[in-house]
């Protein structure tokens, strides 16, 4: 009888962002930061490394729960 165990298969978290680069690193001024800004978490978002809502649907395809950062300014 052999148990359902977890895939153990490494795969990338990033599918195609700025693969030409060794390590995709972003910096952002906090000056330029607006009232509220939310930033991918997902990797796939099209305007990475702001999140454009993408990870919804990659969420409903995967059952994964990912979900952006949200930084917003004190009042
Ligand atoms: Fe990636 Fe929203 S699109 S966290």
């Amino acid at each position: 009888v052999q148990a359902f165990l977890p895939s153990k298969k490494k795969i990338p978290i990033n599918p195609d962002i700025q693969k030409e680069c060794e390590k995709v690193a972003t910096a952002v001024d906090i000056e330029d930061l607006a009232e509220k800004s939310v930033f991918c978490r997902c990797w796939r978002s099209k305007k990475f490394p702001y999140c454009d809502g993408t990870h919804n649907a990659h969420n409903k395809e995967t059952g994964d729960n990912v979900g952006p950062l949200v930084i917003k300014r004190k009042s």
